[in-house]
């Protein structure tokens, strides 16, 4: 036990979990979540349903993992015995696929780092075509993907401290920073109010089911919870720490990146009179157009800037990502570390492979008959995180209600903080717990799954 490794201390822990949280999710998804479910109406909702629901899933989580001290399988077992094991077992097979796709998409960011700072992306007469063109390539898509789960190994082996706690100390304040400059840029360009108002004025007429399950999907994904990252992460956290705090911190920590994205490219889609409704492609297709306009060499550098910093975000994720199935074979099965993570980054960069061909390449992926005709990468992106987060979230407040107990999640959160008991705070986030997560989780989870393979609106007809 001793050895299992811990963060230094307060600062660490916050870094590293706000660098799981914040992510690719804050940067490249919310913003076309937002831009196609209505801007201002989207993200309302996005906080609201964070304080309501992810707030206590976050301080569940962290509790369970300090409590326990071990990996995602074995705190569910050691609190709650050998059936409940296999909830953290599922975690850790969300975590293993959300990071095969993942880990696509961060080569994608990767690769345009490197072709706006020091290709010609710039000069390509059409960036629709390019980004269709980029991600069929095979081997710059397997090159830059490779290296980029490289990285993530190279940082998850060096251990908690000095790889993850390391890495996400240096990262994360320079993405803050790289973040604040681009969108002071951004807002003195002309008509930038008009992408202000789109993102800031709700349109109460555009929220429907699918603008709220996307919300919360999106909520859950960024701040990483629902499959044990933050069990795994909670486990290497003091006793003596005060999670109330640091999960406050945390999430509005990933709340401001995300909102800040938002932010930073609607003013520069407004700008160029472009659409906000571009979908995935959004800052692939949109983007470099604005940076072209910005001329060659402030181009580059803006937008280099932003890849750069998408690679970042992404970076500090795919670490935790990797460490939840790591953490695993280390705590259970007692294989080194080292071993482990190459051979899980190996093992997962495979997995990968049908989402990263999904994209046009190979037409078996692109166009699964089973799943609508969809791409193998929406589909594993939606199976296991938009159906499997909030259900993992879920089962997670049914497992604290009827297993371990609302008493020994309380008598863990008063570590740290003795001002918890019998605070209002608490009421709350027991109440929580107990009625709001499991019955609203429970029936989002069901109604998303019935959307994803038949259509709501089906069904509502
Ligand atoms: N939260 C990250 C993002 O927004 C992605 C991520 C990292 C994640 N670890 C996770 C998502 C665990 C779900 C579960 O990009």
């Amino acid at each position: 036990m001793a050895n299992r490794g811990n963060f230094s201390g307060r600062l660490g822990f916050i870094m590293a979990a706000a660098g799981s949280a914040v992510g690719l999710g804050n940067i490249w998804k919310f913003p076309y979540e937002a831009g196609q479910n209505g801007g201002a109406a989207f993200l309302l909702i996005y906080i609201l349903l964070t304080f309501l629901l992810c707030y206590p899933i976050m301080l569940g989580e962290i509790a369970i993992g300090r409590k326990a001290a071990s990996d995602a399988y074995g705190s569910y077992k050691q609190l709650g015995g050998k059936n409940w094991g296999y909830l953290g077992l599922y975690g850790i097979l969300c975590g293993i696929m959300i990071l095969s796709f993942y880990n696509v998409v961060a080569g994608w960011a990767f690769g345009y780092f490197l072709e706006i700072s020091f290709g010609n992306l710039l000069d390509h007469p059409n960036y629709g075509t390019f980004f269709s063109e980029y991600v069929i390539d095979f081997w710059d898509n397997l090159i830059f993907s490779a290296c980029f789960m490289a990285i993530t190994a190279f940082i998850v082996l060096k251990g908690v401290q000095k790889g993850i706690e390391a890495a996400s100390k240096i990262m994360m304040p320079a993405l803050f920073s790289i973040l604040i400059l681009l969108i002071i840029y951004s807002l003195t360009l002309p008509n930038a109010s008009a992408g202000i108002s789109f993102y800031l004025l709700p349109d109460f007429s555009k929220i429907n089911f699918q603008t709220v399950y996307s919300a919360l999907g999106q909520a859950f994904f960024s701040l990483s919870l629902g499959m044990g990252a933050l069990i795994t992460y909670g486990s290497y956290v003091n006793k003596n720490q005060n999670i109330l705090s640091s999960a406050a911190t945390i999430t509005v920590m990933d709340m401001s990146v995300a909102f800040l994205s938002g932010l930073l490219i609607f003013p520069l889609v407004f700008s160029q009179g472009q659409s906000p409704a571009e979908g995935p492609a959004l800052v692939f297709v949109v983007l470099p157009g604005i940076f072209n306009s910005m001329g060659p060499i402030f181009g580059r550098v803006i937008g280099g800037g932003f890849f750069l910093l998408l690679c970042f975000a992404a970076l500090t994720s795919t670490i935790s990502l990797l460490e939840v199935p790591v953490a695993y074979f280390v705590d259970q099965k007692k294989w080194s570390r080292k071993s482990t993570t190459w051979l899980l980054a190996g093992i997962i960069f495979i997995l990968g492979l049908p989402s990263m061909l999904s994209q046009g390449a190979v037409k078996m992926f692109s166009s699964l008959p089973f799943y609508q005709g969809r791409s193998a990468l929406d589909f594993v992106s939606e199976v296991f995180s938009d159906i499997s987060l909030p259900l993992g979230g879920c089962l997670m407040t049914i497992f604290i209600v009827r297993r371990w107990g609302t008493h020994n999640m309380s008598e863990e959160l008063y570590q740290g903080n003795e001002t918890y008991k019998n605070s209002l705070l608490e009421k709350y986030i027991n109440f929580s717990i107990r009625y709001i997560c499991p019955v609203i989780l429970g029936i989002f989870s069901i109604l998303i799954i019935i959307d994803k393979f038949y259509g709501v609106d089906k069904l509502m007809n």
